[in-house]
């Protein structure tokens, strides 16, 4: 049977990590600095994630837009990714953290597709924590690959184009089997959405954060949760339906 859920505690929590690049210009470092000291809170925010019963956690590395960025920067990131990937995936497997890589990973180099695959293959079975990490990822891109793949299916005779609803399109999306996020984060000051998670957001609950993502750890992540914790979804209800319906749960598992 499946453990009762604490509605205050999300489920599926999605972050923007931004203002690594401000976080490094205000020490007079280069930006890459940012990057690097970015990996601690990633660290501080899986843990946390773990703590408070999070069971799954989608962080933005990289967009399908920053590949805009200089060269010699996206390399930089290249080079972090494939680092932490070897640094951190043992401690992440034997903390019971399943690890999936979401967005168009082809344009990778290919040791780091082979590394990505066999990170995933060593965490497939772990249940404590579900991490994805987006690279190369953008909201678009992730509706477009499913319109694509139901195109096909109807190219082959095998739908019609009468059957699909928002279910069959969501089941071609980068991770079906997981809830959407309840809750999205994005630090750094900057309140948009950039592309990230865009179909599986319709619904969560927006959390901006001033911080610097380097200056990201597990109290600023709390406040976040707690922020959370205090608010009411109403999926298009009313405050009072919501009420009712809360208070409903609650008497049939008192009798
Ligand atoms: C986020 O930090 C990390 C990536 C996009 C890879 P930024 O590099 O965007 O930091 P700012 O926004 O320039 O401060
Ligand atoms: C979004 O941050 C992407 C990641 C955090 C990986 P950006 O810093 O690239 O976003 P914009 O371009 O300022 O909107
Ligand atoms: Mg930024």
């Amino acid at each position: 049977m499946e453990r009762t859920h604490d509605p205050r505690v999300p489920r599926h929590v999605a972050i923007i990590m931004d203002g690594n690049g401000r976080w490094a210009k205000q020490r007079g470092l280069p930006r890459t600095a940012g990057h690097r000291e970015g990996v601690k809170s990633v660290r501080a925010v899986v843990e946390e994630s773990v703590r408070r019963g999070v069971a799954t956690l989608t962080l933005f590395a990289f967009s399908s837009e920053n590949w805009r960025r200089p060269r010699t920067e996206v390399n930089i990131l290249m080079e972090l990714f494939m680092a932490a990937l070897r640094s951190e995936v043992r401690r992440l497997n034997e903390n019971g953290v399943c690890l999936r890589i979401i967005g168009e990973r082809g344009a990778f180099p290919d040791k780091l597709q082979h590394r990505i695959a066999e990170a995933e293959t060593l965490t497939v079975a772990n249940t404590t924590l579900n991490l994805q990490v987006a690279a190369n990822y953008g909201g678009r891109w992730d509706i477009v690959q499913a319109a694509r793949r139901l195109a096909l299916e109807v190219q082959s005779g095998r739908l019609d184009p009468g059957q699909i609803d928002e279910q069959l399109l969501a089941d071609q999306l980068s991770f079906p089997d997981l809830p959407e996020p309840d809750l999205f984060i994005r630090t750094g000051g900057e309140q948009r959405l950039s592309n990230f998670v865009l179909w599986q957001s319709a619904y969560s609950e927006l959390y901006f954060s001033d911080v610097l993502w380097p200056n990201f750890d597990a109290a600023a992540y709390g406040q976040a949760l707690d922020d959370y914790a205090r608010r009411q979804r109403r999926f298009g209800r009313t405050g009072d339906q919501v009420e009712q319906t809360a208070s409903a749960l609650v008497d049939t598992c008192a009798g």
